[in-house]
């Protein structure tokens, strides 16, 4: 288990952080889309022999996410003296990124990275790849690119020719990291991450799907709450589409969001909108079949905020996406709305729960006042509208048991204070669960209930903070449990003129009727990340 935040080395890749992100969601970039492969052979092929075919050395032995294109082909730029405008930059991307993409089923676990989830602890699904690879980045740079055995010796031997300080950093002394790198570890990847995969075969037969139509979606904004609306989308180009959201908040509030997307690889979708008055990027990924785009949305400016999304598209087969409220309290009446696309026929809660009026409905939502039994029995309900679904859409509880923090080890960064490098906050909330049938927390049959509303407070972690007092200068939390650290730089009412720093531990009091359920977690607020790459 690691950090995807841990210690990073290269000063050059300063110069390679800035901007990317932006760079790949900014559609409509490319002017005209140039004969890319033309473009690779003129920009490349001085360096890596043209095999013809569309294939090069070196350049056709890997296959990456969008991201991981950019990251190399910047590095092409500042580490080898390639140069390319702004449209030659993106249009090979985009070529390679078709070419020598990654199918949805390549990319499914590892998508936190590129989606920028913030706060994740990662587990390594390899031990020798983990223990030599995932020491300076994440497990995840790594686990979402393909290579042949021979490719993955050779990055292995770009990152001693380049960055020769690698193997006496992050701990390499404990090892001879060149010998595993190029050895065990090489094999390990060419096995667990190798080039050629049943899955991507199959995904490059397939026929690219048209995006453009209407689509329902669903999603959770942490902080915020549940969402619910509807998506336009509309072909402006080849893969390259202009996009129109609406989005329902569960408290009330509504958010419009409109802007362009270029599609990679038949499902890589990255749009950026204007959502809120903000800059929004979205990095989704349409499922196999092509009718469910699933991902994560986050500001430009602040990548520690966002929410994740869920949409199907209209007139696809009937489903029920979600449920608000998705937990409901035996022996209680309620509002409830059922959310999905296709929700013509009865509706069913499941055992105990009541439809006792239909306040309004549309193929789109069904709006409910409901009865939950007083002896209803406490577990996940499948909700359906007709032949619409949705497995355990919703939750039947008695109390709330225990909370939790998510997410677990919450991590926020100093910044702001004029200097380049804003401000990360650490967004949390508190999930409540019930013990489940048996009444024991800890058991099998424990169930997840879903976010409540929390009162949230901070104080020192251990006895070094609480000598330094972190409580008092780290940062505050507000009351949505988004927390918000200090300014950076050295602070001369601390003692030793320390930075706003701090190990502090982090309360959640949740009120279930007359009684008080509580949470913690340690809540790290750290320095700045100064190397802040696509992919970390
Ligand atoms: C001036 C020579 C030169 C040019 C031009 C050049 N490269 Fe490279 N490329 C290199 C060298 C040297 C390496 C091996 C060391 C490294 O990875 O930096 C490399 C490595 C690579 C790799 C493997 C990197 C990895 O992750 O292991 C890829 C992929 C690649 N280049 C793509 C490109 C593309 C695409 C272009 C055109 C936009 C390009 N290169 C243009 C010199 C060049
Ligand atoms: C001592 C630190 C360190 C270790 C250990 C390490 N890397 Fe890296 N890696 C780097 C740095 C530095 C870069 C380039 C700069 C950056 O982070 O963007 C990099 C870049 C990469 C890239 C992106 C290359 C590109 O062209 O964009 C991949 C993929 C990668 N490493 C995989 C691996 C694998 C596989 C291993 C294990 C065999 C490994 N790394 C071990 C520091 C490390």
């Amino acid at each position: 288990m690691r950090r995807t935040d841990h210690h990073r080395t290269s000063p050059r890749a300063l110069a390679l952080a800035a901007g990317l992100v932006t760079q790949l969601a900014a559609a409509g970039a490319y002017a005209a889309p140039p004969a890319a492969e033309a473009l690779v052979n003129t920009k490349c092929a001085a360096c890596h022999t043209a095999k013809g075919d569309g294939k090069w050395d070196r350049i056709s032995d890997s296959r990456r996410t969008p991201e991981g294109w950019d990251m190399t082909v910047a590095r092409m730029g500042f580490a080898h003296g390639v140069k390319l405008s702004h449209e030659e930059r993106s249009a090979i991307v985009k070529y390679l990124s078709d070419a020598y993409g990654l199918s949805p089923d390549e990319t499914v676990a590892h998508r936190y990275i590129i989606e920028r989830q913030p706060s994740v602890v990662e587990h390594h699904d390899n031990k020798v790849i983990g223990d030599t690879c995932a020491r300076c980045h994440s497990y995840a740079r790594v686990a979402v690119q393909r290579r042949t055995e021979d490719d993955w010796r050779k990055l292995a031997h770009f990152h001693v020719g380049q960055f020769p300080t690698v193997e006496i950093q992050a701990g390499g002394r404990d090892r001879n990291w060149f010998e595993l790198a190029t050895g065990d570890a090489a094999v390990a990847l060419g096995k667990v991450y190798g080039y050629d995969s049943a899955s991507w075969a199959k995904w490059k037969a397939q026929k690219p799907v048209d995006m453009s139509g209407t689509w329902r979606l669903v999603g959770h904004k942490p902080g915020t709450g549940a969402y619910e609306g509807s998506a336009t989308i509309q072909r402006t180009g080849d893969d390259r589409y202009s996009v129109a959201m609406e989005l329902r908040y569960e408290n009330g509030a509504t958010e419009s969001a409109t802007g362009s997307s270029i599609v990679y690889t038949g499902h890589e979708w990255r749009a950026t909108v204007q959502q809120g008055g903000r800059n929004v990027h979205q990095v989704f990924s349409l499922q196999p079949g092509g009718a469910v785009l699933t991902g994560r949305w986050f500001e430009e400016d602040n990548d520690a905020v966002g929410g994740d999304l869920k949409a199907v598209r209209a007139g696809s087969a009937a489903t029920v996406l979600s449920v608000q409220p998705a937990m409901l309290r035996s022996g209680s009446r309620a509002s409830v709305t059922i959310n999905g696309t296709g929700l013509d026929g009865d509706v069913d809660l499941g055992p105990g729960v009541k439809v006792r009026r239909v306040v309004a409905r549309s193929a789109d939502r069904v709006t409910l006042e409901v009865d939950v039994a007083a002896g209803a029995a406490i577990g996940a309900r499948t909700v359906s509208v007709g032949k619409a679904q949705g497995a355990d859409a919703l939750k039947v509880f008695k109390r709330i048991d225990y909370v939790k923090i998510t997410p677990d080890h919450p991590m926020a960064r100093v910044g702001g204070a004029g200097g380049s490098t804003p401000k990360v906050p650490a967004q949390l909330e508190a999930i409540a669960y019930s013990a489940g049938a048996d009444g024991k927390t800890g058991t099998a049959d424990d169930l997840r209930l879903g976010v409540v509303d929390a009162s949230w407070s901070l104080a020192n972690l251990n006895k070094a903070a609480e000598e330094m007092r972190d409580v008092e200068y780290a940062g505050r939390i507000e009351k949505n449990g988004l927390f918000v650290t200090n300014d950076a730089g050295p602070n001369p009412d601390r003692k030793y003129g320390a930075n706003n720093v701090g190990e502090l531990r982090v309360t959640a009091t949740v009120k279930d009727g007359g009684r008080t359920v509580k949470a913690t977690a340690p809540l790290i607020v750290t320095v700045q990340r100064w190397n802040d790459p696509p992919i970390r």
